[in-house]
């Protein structure tokens, strides 16, 4: 599960970061990712002069601001969820009988 930090400091609740996470768990439900994201609340990140602060994975970034969530979403986060799902096989072909049981001749 990726996880998604959001300073809730007062410096970035000034600056909009209750808003700034409601966007984030819209865009979450709405590309239907709850399970592989998740957002927490963190205290002071120590970068209060540049805007609200959000880690993504171990990815710091800060002077984020409310109407950016969606490019930022689509830009630092997606990304970083997609890097974490797991290939999926796309082999078609049939299961591999267990040795000694090739079926009927
Ligand atoms: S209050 Fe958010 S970085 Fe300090």
């Amino acid at each position: 599960m990726l996880l998604i930090t959001i300073c809730v400091g007062s410096s970035c609740s000034l600056r909009g970061s209750d808003e700034l996470a409601s966007e984030l768990f819209r865009l979450i439900e709405k590309e239907n990712l709850e399970g592989l994201v998740d957002i927490v609340g963190a205290f002071c990140m120590d970068a209060c002069s540049k805007g609200v602060s959000v880690r993504v994975g171990e990815r710091e970034f800060s002077g984020i601001r409310p109407e950016q969530a969606q490019a930022f979403f689509y830009s630092e986060v997606v990304p970083r969820i997609k890097t974490k799902i797991a290939p999926r096989n796309t082999d078609k072909s049939p299961a591999t009988p267990p040795c000694g049981k090739e079926g009927p001749s």
